[in-house]
């Protein structure tokens, strides 16, 4: 995994469980509860990448293989260390592990009204496949998002 000056990105392990619940309650509001996180963290099929540095997880970014989908289900950088890279750095890192486990195309749904996380799938190669309305539970809707993985995503 690659090293940072600050840190490094390394695969997340069922111990890292506490510290993803953690920056999941600060960035996304508490997707999972403890217990799921330790699942996603040791079911396998299951790619969990995090950046750390020496006082904790600051990003990370999961997913699950599905025959040749690669199924990303979070990704999340600390409210304060965001516009630094990490958020893009990860989420290729996630594509790049999905490719070489066999991922032909990944996929992912984003609130619509998500600019920053919009923008960010659309940079890395994402487009907008369909929506689901009122998807959400305050009525958004969900942007269902493809990319194909090519020989390097
Ligand atoms: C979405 C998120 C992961 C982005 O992480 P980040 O580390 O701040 O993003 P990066 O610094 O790597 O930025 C990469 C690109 O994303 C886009 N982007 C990121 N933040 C943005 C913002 N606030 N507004 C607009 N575009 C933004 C830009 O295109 C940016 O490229 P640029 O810096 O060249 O303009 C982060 O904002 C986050 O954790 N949000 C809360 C959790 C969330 O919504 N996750 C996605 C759920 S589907």
């Amino acid at each position: 995994m690659s090293e940072a000056a600050s840190g490094s990105v390394r695969a997340l392990r069922a111990t890292d469980a506490a510290a993803c619940h953690q920056l999941d309650q600060a960035a996304l509001g508490g997707l999972w509860s403890l217990a799921q996180w330790q699942r996603e963290l040791s079911e396998p099929g299951r790619i969990g990448l995090g950046h750390v540095e020496h006082h904790g997880l600051i990003a990370l970014a999961c997913g699950w293989l599905v025959v040749d989908e690669l199924h990303i289900t979070a990704v999340a950088v600390a409210p304060e260390r965001r516009r630094q890279g990490h958020g893009r750095q990860l989420l290729v890192a996630l594509m790049e592990e999905g490719r070489a486990s066999g991922a032909r195309h990944a996929t992912l749904e984003v609130a619509s009204h998500n600019r920053a996380a919009v923008s960010l799938y659309q940079d890395c190669g994402f487009q907008t496949a369909g929506c689901r309305r009122n998807y959400y539970s305050d009525g958004g809707d969900a942007l269902i998002q493809w990319c194909r993985l090519g020989s390097s995503a």
